[in-house]
């Protein structure tokens, strides 16, 4: 994965830092081009999963809009040159000032996940002399099969409104002056490989699309979230993912109308494989049944581990000796910060480089500044 000259110029940096490949960056994008933009499909990057510049920059070249949770995320997007025309601003509790945000720049939708939140919506707009445009988020009941903490689409989390409260929606609607309902919007959760439950989600669009075709709304577009997945045990197999499959998903099994445009959210599988952190091995010590390799990185770079038991393959750059096994860990006092648990690698050595890899997306953004630890830095493949 790392050639000779790479790990060369990894040796003369300070460790821990991120490492990016622009080149697979954009061949990620490339695909989504031709299986996604180039059918007419509209892929909004989810900026939380990392909001670099240099990424930024690629992700805005290949021609996708943004999709944001935050106030500060709408004033990243603008800032990396984004229009507000491509931005879309989802999010379960957002304050006044952010909805303010959106409404300054007027910004192509507001994701609403309440009733509630609408109609604050429309009483700022109004005092704002604005209008918004509004997706409603709604809960399909669809089992994502993926780590219950990243799971978003059932009735019991928190996002989104379930359908049984449209009737109330299509009620106050017409009462609310400084808003116009355009789209629905979905998404059933994160790291999502197993293509069912998307197809599950097209099903549920199809039927919900017909209650607001009863009710004479005719939505400009659907946006069905993001949540597809990557490979994490065997990344150099799947650098890419297979977005030819993931869009002909919603090809096949999503009924469009006329004129009616289709939107995702795509975040880890974006950015997630072009993105690795590189450590230093501070020490080799002897456990009961295992080696610890103590590393100059920990859950406070790599959050994922710990809150997720996420498994990201550990890479050793410098040692060609023959396996042993080891339990690979941080330096923080917390247990948790565990990258991996008994896993065979070649020999490592006090001072030995190894990549954690897949880490593009939700790891230097979650990286925190527990025990007064320095921000982790960046480095380009460019
Ligand atoms: N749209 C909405 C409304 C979302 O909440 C998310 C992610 C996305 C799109 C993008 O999802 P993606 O394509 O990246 O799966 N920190 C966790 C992941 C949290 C995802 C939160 N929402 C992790 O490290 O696994």
């Amino acid at each position: 994965m790392f050639d000779p000259a790479t790990i060369d110029r990894f040796k003369s940096l300070k460790t821990p830092f991120y490492y990016y490949d622009l080149n697979l960056l954009r061949q990620t994008l490339g695909e989504i081009k031709t299986h996604g933009l180039d059918k007419g499909y509209h892929v909004h990057y989810a900026i939380k999963a990392n909001f670099n510049f240099r990424i930024l920059e690629i992700v805005r070249e290949a021609g996708l809009g943004i999709d944001c949770v935050s106030g500060n995320e709408i004033e990243r997007a603008i800032e990396a040159g984004f229009k507000p025309s491509q931005i879309a601003f989802a999010g379960v509790g957002k304050t006044d000032e952010e909805i303010e945000i959106g409404l300054k720049y007027e910004i192509y939708s507001f994701n609403c996940e309440s009733l509630q939140e609408i109609d604050v919506l429309n009483q700022l707009a109004e005092k704002s002399g604005k209008h918004a445009n509004v997706s409603i988020r709604l809960n399909p009941n669809v089992e994502a099969k993926t780590h219950k903490y990243i799971t978003t689409g059932l009735t019991e989390n928190k996002f989104g409104i379930n359908p049984d409260k449209l009737p109330l929606l299509f009620e106050m609607l017409p009462k609310l002056k400084n808003i116009s309902l355009t789209g629905i919007h979905f998404h059933i959760g994160s790291q999502i490989i197993d293509l069912q439950p998307f197809i599950d989600l097209c099903e549920k669009v199809n039927r919900v699309q017909d209650l607001f075709e009863q009710n004479d709304i005719l939505l400009q577009h659907i946006n069905v979230g993001g949540g597809y997945g990557i490979n994490y045990e065997t990344p150099d197999e799947e650098p890419v993912p297979d977005f030819k499959s993931f869009f002909e998903v919603f090809d096949r099994n999503l009924e469009i109308r006329d004129g009616q445009q289709v939107h995702f959210e795509l975040g880890r599988s974006i950015v997630g494989q072009c993105g690795s952190l590189i450590s230093k091995v501070l020490f080799i010590k002897e456990g009961l049944n295992t080696n610890f390799a103590v590393l100059d990185a920990g859950m406070t770079e790599l959050i994922r581990p710990a809150l997720y038991q996420a498994a990201h393959r550990v890479d050793p750059l410098t040692s060609t000796l023959p396996e042993k096994t080891y339990d690979v860990v941080g330096p923080i006092c917390e247990s948790s910060d565990t990258f991996r648990k008994g896993i065979q690698l070649p020999e490592l050595k006090r001072g030995d480089l190894v990549a954690i890899r897949s880490a593009g997306a939700y790891g230097e953004v979650m990286s925190s500044g527990f025990n007064l630890r320095e921000r982790v830095k960046a480095v380009y493949s460019e």
